[in-house]
């Protein structure tokens, strides 16, 4: 349930109107719903209750310290893909023994931090990766805890981007090879098998690709558990979570509407997943981004002026693709919204851009707006994941400003940077 609603005619967040965060933080802003995040968790967490389960939160999709805390708070574990998230885990507060380490690139700098942090595991994803683990802990004098990351070889039904368990992805070790690879890893002397690991995608929206991955895996985890006494199973995160319509479905986490909004439901995916993984009597470990945060966050931009061409009318905005870069890498869908609610007014047809100088710098195109003056605010919703943490300086335009609403509060959790901080790590040379 996301606590984004409109009360007297505004936008708001928990009962935090938008538009005086706006006005307190500037724009372009992120806010972000504690309420929702910890929501979500919670549901998750207890339609699990049937399995030995671990949340661990794949910190990618948003790394601010204080998400991390909140979940920290409720006893998440982490799935963290550098030594960058690492760290931030561990400053938030997250405990690094909860850790899963992911990605094909781990360099030695990162391993060794890790090794010494402790992480839960390191997910293998190449025969390369497995011996210079090996290596590097002999050199620590440490035994590293390692789970075999497996490409199932399953088409998730996503964008081609975000789409990670075909034969054709770089992630994880053919499923065919995997049981030799185990073998290889049990004579190491410096690595201990805990478990295996799958991921197949991200921002899936039906059941089908999920069984369909967790089928083929059972019955290699079956003969890893005899074989190696693995203790768990990771199945990896990609539930997909409404765009369309986001603000509308107001106390449902997913949409299921009809055939073509249809999203996959809580009910559903444990419904689908629990019996099949619950007959392996092992821990399974789950590694949701988007699910817990995505439709926890907006971004809040003020219109700077509306240009109206023969061929379109654009309305643009202070937030640009380097804010938000999901509809321009992913053709992402995001909700446009005005924090002053605007009922039964006249629709027109709007391209939203952004003030970058690329024409993939848009966050909706042929978009029915009700009418948009220079100086409003509007909101872009469900940019709660991989919003922020994409963010990045192209124009040297200043990162934006963070906040967290709880309740009626907000709190800055990223101040806005300034043009010093653009340039603090410069040197200007001759
Ligand atoms: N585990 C692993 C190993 C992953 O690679 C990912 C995401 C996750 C878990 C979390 O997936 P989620 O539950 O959030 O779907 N920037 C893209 C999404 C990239 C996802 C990368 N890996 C987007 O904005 O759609």
């Amino acid at each position: 349930m996301h606590s984004f609603h409109y009360q007297r005619g505004k936008l708001t967040c928990e009962s935090y109107p938008l538009d005086k965060a706006a006005e307190r933080y500037g724009t372009p802003l992120y806010v972000y719903s504690s309420h929702t995040i910890v929501d979500h968790y919670q549901r998750l967490d207890r339609a699990l209750h049937e399995l030995h389960h671990e949340i661990c939160y794949a910190v990618k999709a948003n790394s601010n310290l204080s998400v991390i805390r909140l979940l920290a708070d409720q006893g998440a574990g982490f799935d963290i893909v550098s030594g960058g998230e690492l760290y931030r885990v561990i400053k938030a507060g997250g405990n690094p023994t909860k850790c899963t380490y992911a990605g094909v690139g781990k360099s030695r700098e990162e391993i060794e931090y890790a090794l010494r942090c402790e992480v839960l595991s390191f997910n293998i994803e190449s025969e390369q990766e497995l011996s210079a683990i090996d290596e590097i802990a002999r050199s620590l004098n440490k035994r590293a805890p390692i789970a075999i990351r497996v490409n199932p070889d399953v088409s998730a039904s996503t964008h081609k981007y975000i789409s990670t368990g075909k034969t054709e992805n770089k992630f994880g070790i053919a499923i065919d090879r995997v049981a030799e690879v185990y073998d290889r890893a049990q004579k190491m002397s410096n690595v201990r098998i805990r478990g295996v690991q799958m991921h197949i995608g991200s921002q899936i929206t039906e059941i089908k690709p999920f069984v369909q991955a967790i089928e083929k895996m059972v019955p290699l985890v079956r003969q890893l558990k005899s074989d190696c006494g693995i203790e768990f199973f990771s199945i990896g995160g990609g539930i997909g979570i409404v765009y369309r319509g986001s603000l509308e479905s107001g106390d449902k986490i997913w949409w299921k509407e009809d055939q073509s909004r249809h999203s996959l439901t809580i009910q559903e995916y444990t419904g689908a997943t629990i019996p099949l993984l619950k007959s392996l009597s092992l821990r399974v470990l789950l590694e949701p981004g988007r699910f817990l945060v995505g439709n926890a966050g907006v971004l809040l931009t003020r219109v700077l002026y509306v240009k109206k061409t023969p061929a379109k009318t654009f309305v643009i905005v202070d937030a640009g693709m380097n804010d938000l870069i999901r509809p321009a890498l992913y053709q992402g869908y995001h909700e446009v919204v005005p924090l002053r609610e605007s009922r039964d007014q006249p629709l027109t047809k709007v391209d939203v851009v952004g003030p970058v100088c690329e024409s993939g710098d848009f966050f909706a195109m042929d978009r029915d707006l009700v009418r948009i003056e220079p100086g409003d605010l509007l909101a872009l919703m469900s940019a709660g994941a991989y919003g922020f943490t994409m963010a990045s300086n192209y124009n040297s335009r200043p990162l934006p400003a963070e906040v967290l609403v709880s309740g009626s509060e907000a709190k800055i959790v990223r101040r806005r940077q300034s043009y010093a901080d653009l340039i603090e790590h410069e040197i200007a040379e001759g």
